[in-house]
């Protein structure tokens, strides 16, 4: 009943991921090198979704499989293994059961991310309306070094005659600009019947998935070619200057694209911003700043220069100042942060609040209008509405073994230099000398000074220097 079922699907989508990426020399799978804040994987199956449905989606994995297979695992795709990668034609060899019960498939590159859903879908429908029993997807970049080329079997023929992998090409061969871009649709029936004639005897001793369209060729079936608009979008990133140009334009076009929604980006190509950021209008962002993962930002907002800012809510009329650091933390309406401050993760920054330089807070909540301006540490601490933290204040949270919380009520003064030894709390209204260590609470409206008490001699220093002379 089941494979009745699935011999009815039209359509597949096989993503090869199962390669090393030799030419990156870098231990992190290609597929996981990551681009505009996503692994070059999720950007594929994120257009791939948009075709067909994530249980349609097969990734073939190989190289460091489980990792690859964790890095998507939540998108609801299948996984098929390849143990041994003996090429791109190896590749659809190992995902042959789970293909069989789709009347057609497309095949990506786990390695060519800014392919748009909207490409393949056009793919797609040629591939229909053609008849073909395979339909390559070409491109033809400025410099088509290191590709395989399309040989046409006419220069005005849709139908192509084979596919030359670069180490193949003769002379004559070179000047074809025309690439494959690795990217196809295939008839599940011819694919299969041919499916094992594919060899290793090419210059790379690998089943390579091209040849097909020779094999498929011979075997008088229709191989036909469909070249796309944009080139840019079906570069593959196979060298780690392949990889930061696709990050580059992908950041660019996040960039441009806030910057049409209302949002000034002075110098865009400095900054990183991710995919998953939004920004509202009539906010200006200032250059060399990073804007990461899930981050928000409210309008009105200033984010000024090399401020890193990720997984943060930022309400309206926020001024970030330079150079600060900001993790899974929220800062509520007019606020102010910065220069030089440090938001760890799970940070609530009430409106109007004022956090300054050099301060690190961690885990803390601090009220609307709560002052914390110069050279402060707040860890599992909550502080109340209106508060002042002066100067050098540290909320003593670890106690070597555990993280024990300060809390700090509504309107107090917490004096210059002081440490609050947690747990502790210090009541509503209550004000503390500055240079104590506040060691038990603090009633409300009470004042709590724990600090020697000071001398001070009269004369004593002039008496001093006296002396000294007196020895020289
Ligand atoms: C491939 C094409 C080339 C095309 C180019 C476009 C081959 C032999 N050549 O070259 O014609 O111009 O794409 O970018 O197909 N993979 C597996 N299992 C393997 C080998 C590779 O899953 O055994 C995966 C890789 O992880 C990668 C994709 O297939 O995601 C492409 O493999 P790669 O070896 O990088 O082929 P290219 O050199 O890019």
């Amino acid at each position: 009943m089941t494979s009745k079922l699935e011999s009815n699907k039209t359509l597949a989508v096989v993503i090869m991921a199962a390669g090393k990426g030799t030419r990156l020399k870098t231990r992190l799978p290609k597929v996981l090198h990551e681009i505009g804040g996503k692994p070059l994987l999720s950007h594929v199956v994120a257009a791939a979704s948009r075709v067909v449905a994530p249980e349609d989606i097969y990734v073939v994995i190989g190289h460091q499989a489980e990792k690859v297979k964790a890095a998507v695992a939540g998108a609801g795709v299948n996984f098929v293994e390849q143990t041994e990668q003996l090429g791109t034609g190896h590749a659809i060899q190992s995902a042959r059961d789970s293909i069989t019960g789709y009347k057609n498939i497309l095949v990506l590159s786990g390695n060519v991310p800014l392919i748009r859903p909207e490409a393949l879908s056009h793919l797609w429908q040629f591939h229909q309306i053609q008849r073909a029993a395979m339909t390559i997807l070409t491109a033809t970049p400025e410099d088509p070094f290191g590709y395989g080329r399309i040989l046409r079997r006419s220069k005005d023929s849709s139908e192509v005659e084979a596919i030359v992998e670069q180490k193949a090409l003769t002379p004559k061969q070179q000047t074809i600009r025309e690439i494959n871009t690795g990217i196809y649709a295939f008839r599940t029936a011819p694919l299969l019947a041919n499916l094992d004639k594919l060899t290793t005897e090419n210059a790379y001793n690998e089943f390579v998935l091209p040849q097909m369209a020779a094999l498929l060729r011979s075997a008088g079936e229709r191989v036909v070619a469909i070249q796309a608009d944009d080139a840019a979008e079906l570069l593959g990133a196979n060298t780690l200057a392949e990889l930061v140009a696709l990050d580059s334009t992908l950041r660019t076009t996040y960039a441009r694209r806030l910057i049409a929604a209302g949002v000034t980006i002075f110098r865009p190509e400095t900054c990183v911003i991710d995919a998953g950021v939004e920004v509202a209008p009539d906010t200006v962002i200032e250059p060399f700043v990073q804007l990461l993962g899930l981050t928000r930002i409210g309008s009105e907002c200033l984010i000024r220069s090399y401020s890193v800012i990720e997984n943060c809510t930022l309400g309206n009329r926020v001024l970030i100042r330079q150079s600060c650091v900001l993790a899974d933390s929220t800062i509520a309406d007019d606020a102010k942060i910065g220069p030089f401050a440090h938001l760890r993760p799970g940070c609530e920054i009430g409106e109007q609040a004022h956090v300054g330089n050099f301060v690190e807070i961690k885990k803390a909540k601090l009220g609307k209008g709560v002052k914390a301006s110069h050279l402060t540490y707040l860890g599992d601490a909550e502080i109340g509405e209106g508060t002042n933290i002066g100067a050098g204040v540290i909320t003593c949270n670890y106690d070597g073994v555990n993280k024990n919380p300060t809390r700090i009520g509504k309107d107090v003064f917490v004096g210059s230099d002081s440490t609050l030894v947690a747990p502790v709390t210090v009541e509503d209204g209550a004000f503390i000398g500055a240079g104590s260590c506040i060691t038990r609470d603090v009633p409300a409206g009470s004042l709590a000074v724990s600090r020697a008490r000071q001398v001070t001699r009269n004369g004593w220093a002039a008496a001093r220097r006296a002396r000294q002379k007196k020895r020289e």
